[in-house]
């Protein structure tokens, strides 16, 4: 018992592993040069393919059976003393951002590995059977739901849906032909009921300020806030702009920037948080009025409330700004010209989550053990900004998550960086959680 207390991962082995596994994918910006940093490595590409082969070989090397399911998920598992109950997960994700960063998945994923590596190398055997998962297409950024194969898997969203996810860009392929194409389109079911799991722990960068503004070691997640995403389509006309009176267009572009400006009216309003990070128009040429705009539309708050509250005003004031009216009662001097038609679809929805009250027990009895004397200093509970696979798995199974500090909250850029000592205690917190959780 007191030996397994005494278990730490071996940093050096940590880092190296998420340096190494770095080299698939690395790139600051979509068709840009390399660079030392930023990562883009995106779902189903080929160096996600690169990165789950070594996944796989490496999992497999120490000992472990690995499963694929139809969304590509990999399930690595290493047999406990009894295998006749499911087994404790550690897991994340390996894709990233278009403009990612090497932390944000790919440590909890790493750490996962690093945890199978300290239970091999001390002859450890777990009561039960101990595993770590890569989850598909976390990020949405290449197939846009995020989360989308736990979301299958938990039974929350169709397979269908998942496998005829079109890309963002270029837009034509679709999340199946590329499982297919690169080799992980699995023949087990992607389901909780063929791959069950007793819990799920998830280490993870903050991807926020608040653990570094406080001088916080780690973050013992207790649930994670809700959100939606939308696409927004306007239609106007395609017109001259030099010969088009203001009064006489239905300029789409002009629009779509009242909506976005009123979605952040809307947010300070109800202390919530609006983003538009896609933004298409057609046709594209300084002479011509846009006719057609499409964006993306991303609301957050941690109430499920406030998220209803903020989608009716949406649909209702963008028909209005559509129609010409001044919701944003600015009595601004900028026509809105002719009426325009917008059409509001919601892609995808997460509800406000609670993690498991046993498994954040779990995690903050395992960040005292690891973080010693001065632990109550260094612990902060929190509720996670982000969506995580941890939104899914707690559906099934009692689950919980680990956050660590990054260099000024920074993730989705290049830029995000968490400390070698920081990474390792995360890794050192997610391997203790994982243990005492079996002992249970
Ligand atoms: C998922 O990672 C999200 O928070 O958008
Ligand atoms: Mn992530
Ligand atoms: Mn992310
Ligand atoms: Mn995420």
């Amino acid at each position: 018992e007191d030996m397994l207390k005494s278990l730490r991962v071996n940093r050096g082995r940590l880092m190296e592993d998420l340096h190494y596994t770095s080299q698939w994918g690395t790139g600051a910006r979509w068709g840009e040069a390399p660079t030392e940093t930023g990562m883009s490595r995106l779902a189903l590409s080929d160096a996600d393919k690169k990165a789950r082969d070594w996944f796989v070989e490496t999992t497999q090397a120490l000992g472990c059976k690995t499963t694929v399911d139809a969304m590509g998920n990999i399930f690595a598992v290493r047999p406990g003393l009894r295998n006749d109950l499911p087994p404790t997960y550690a897991g994340s994700h390996l894709d990233t951002q278009p403009t990612g960063g090497r932390y944000d998945g790919v440590l909890g994923v790493t750490a996962g590995v690093e945890m199978l590596k300290v239970l091999a190398d001390n002859w450890v055997e777990t009561e039960y059977p101990v595993g770590v998962v890569n989850w598909t297409n976390e990020e949405g950024a290449r197939f846009p739901i995020s989360m989308v194969s736990s979301g299958v898997w938990a039974g929350s969203v169709p397979l269908e849906t998942a496998h005829n996810l079109k890309e963002v860009l270029p837009g034509t392929k679709t999340m199946k032909e590329e499982l297919r194409r690169i080799g992980y389109l699995g023949s087990t079911p992607a389901s909780y009921e063929a791959m069950p799991m007793a819990a799920h722990f998830e280490l993870h960068i903050e991807q926020g300020p608040l653990l570094e503004m406080s001088n916080k070691k780690i973050g013992v997640v207790k649930g994670v806030q809700a959100y939606k995403w939308f696409t927004v389509h306007i239609k106007g006309r395609d017109t001259h702009t030099g010969t088009t009176d203001l009064k006489s267009r239905a300029d789409a572009l002009l629009a779509a920037s009242k909506m976005i400006v009123h979605s952040h009216r809307l947010a300070t309003a109800h202390s919530a948080l609006a983003s538009t990070g896609i933004l298409n128009l057609s046709p594209g040429s300084t002479n011509t009025v846009p006719g057609d705009v499409t964006f993306s539309l991303d609301i957050r708050s941690p109430s499920d409330a406030t998220v209803t509250r903020m989608k009716q005003a949406i649909l209702e004031d963008f028909q209005k700004i559509a129609a010409g009216e001044d919701v944003m009662g600015s009595n601004e001097n900028c026509t809105s010209g002719l009426p325009l038609t917008v059409t509001i679809t919601e892609d995808f929805s997460s509800p406000a989550t609670l993690f498991d009250t046993d498994c954040i027990t779990t995690v903050s009895s395992a960040s005292h053990c690891v973080l010693g004397p001065n632990s109550n200093n260094l612990l902060m509970e929190m509720t996670s900004g982000a969506g995580h696979d941890s939104v899914y798995t707690s559906k099934r199974c009692p689950t919980s998550m680990i956050f660590v500090p990054c260099r000024e909250g920074v993730s989705h850029n290049p830029e995000e960086f968490c400390k070698e000592e920081d990474c390792a205690l995360g890794a050192d917190v997610l391997l203790q959680s994982v243990i005492r959780f079996d002992r249970v």
